[in-house]
């Protein structure tokens, strides 16, 4: 397919679905030519700023047009597993939003779907193609801190309540966990970066700020103490996030133990002032830690009268344009390639799956008081199908 234009159908179309945006380059690489959502004012707003497209309140009629090659699938978590596999069934490459899906078996059946349709699938686990976190990597990479023994991972989700407890986010129904939907990029950042995947976790959670007793059908503009409640938002993310139906924990902490005995902890906390994530990767030579609010990241190594005692380093982190720190249009760009020149993605299917597969351990081991939990280890007819290189051979 090298040298030709991929013609892209969006599924979803809400806040993530504008990575449409990023996509749609006429005369260029891709086109997105379709969008589908079940919301009718989200529609007509993808069809009025992008014109001609196709438009449609069933996903399943776009997947039934022959001029979208591929689809990208911003809905909400619990639809990614129904919407990927019917478009891997529809012969359609796919680029799903993490999570891959909120159960590890959708997640299998996903990859089973995959391996038979013969196309290209990713992940969007933009967090790899963030220059910060890439940096990392490939201090790790170059043998830096030598082997990473220990990680230390604390995500202040300052906000969290904005983008998590308004709207439908706040429901298991709907995400299993916020350390499976929220978590997926720090899991899938520890497992990237020390080259491991996690065999056993054990966590604790619980939600001890949102949630409540207010009506489910509570909005902000309707509340009575909307000019004091500081949680007040205007759409469209409107519901009340101390309504009674929320049930996803809002501060939780796990430890995990990966492959080759590595240990790591994770912290995820909704109800900070402050909105970032902080990296420590300690390895047999030295410490890496990332500071995202100073831009920063510093290596400290051990001494040893060596060249690296003499170089502890600080890497200054250039900001970088568009979304997530310049990492949206870089992420979109690299499907494009995927889909057009066999590139490899940055995440593979598999990191997808694993990366639930720790979440729902976390979440299993914190909902039974912090039972040591295993994570699901990859079905083996899909471990033989990938070690043999998978439908891309990478
Ligand atoms: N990688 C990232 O940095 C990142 C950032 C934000 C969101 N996300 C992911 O993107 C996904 C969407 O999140 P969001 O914040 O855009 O949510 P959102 O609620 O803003 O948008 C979801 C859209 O999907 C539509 N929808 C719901 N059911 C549908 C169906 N059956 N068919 C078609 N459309 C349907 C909704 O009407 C809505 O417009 C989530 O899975 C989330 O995890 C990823």
């Amino acid at each position: 397919m090298s040298g030709e234009r991929l013609r892209i159908g969006v599924i979803g179309l809400g806040g993530r679905g504008g990575l449409w945006r990023h996509w749609h380059a006429p005369g260029g690489r891709s086109e997105v030519v379709a969008g589908a959502d079940v919301d009718p004012a989200r529609l007509a707003g993808f069809a009025h700023e992008r014109g001609d497209a196709f438009c449609t309140n069933d996903y399943r009629r776009l997947l039934e047009r022959s001029d979208v090659d591929a689809v990208a699938i911003t809905s909400p978590d619990h639809y990614h597993e129904e919407h990927a596999i019917a478009a891997l069934q529809a012969g359609k490459h796919v680029f799903c939003e993490k999570p891959l899906a909120i159960r590890v078996e959708g997640c299998d059946v996903i990859l089973r779907a995959w391996h038979r349709s013969g196309r290209h699938l990713m992940v969007g686990f933009n967090m790899r193609y963030m220059a910060m976190f890439r940096t990392m990597k490939e201090i790790v990479d170059a043998g830096t801190i030598g082997e990473i023994r220990a990680v230390w991972v604390r995500h202040f989700v300052g906000r969290g309540g904005d983008f998590y407890y308004h709207d439908w986010h706040a429901r298991r129904a709907h995400v299993h966990s916020l350390l499976l939907q929220k978590g997926s990029h720090d899991i899938d950042v520890i497992h990237w970066i020390t080259g491991r995947y996690t065999k056993r976790v054990a966590a604790f959670g619980g939600l001890d700020f949102y949630g409540g007793d207010r009506p489910d059908d509570l909005t902000c503009p309707a509340c009575p103490d909307r000019g004091t409640c500081p949680e007040t938002l205007e759409g469209p993310r409107v519901q009340c996030a101390f309504r009674r139906e929320v049930d996803v924990e809002d501060n939780q902490v796990m430890i995990m133990e990966l492959e080759g005995g590595i240990k790591a902890s994770y912290l995820q906390c909704h109800f900070t002032p402050d909105y970032h994530r902080n990296y420590t990767f300690i390895g047999t030579e030295g410490r890496l830690e990332n500071s995202e609010p100073d831009g920063k990241v510093w290596v400290r190594t051990r001494p040893s009268r060596g060249w690296k005692d003499l170089a502890d380093r600080v890497y200054e982190i250039k900001p970088a344009l568009g979304g997530h720190g310049g990492a949206d249009p870089v992420i979109c760009a690299e499907f494009v390639a995927m889909c057009l020149d066999d590139k490899a993605p940055e995440a593979t299917p598999l990191a997808g799956r694993m990366s639930v597969a720790t979440g729902i351990a976390g979440a299993a081991s914190l909902r039974s008081g912090g039972q040591v939990q295993q994570v699901a280890p990859l079905p083996s007819d899909l471990r033989q199908w990938l070690a043999g290189g998978g439908n891309s051979g990478f």
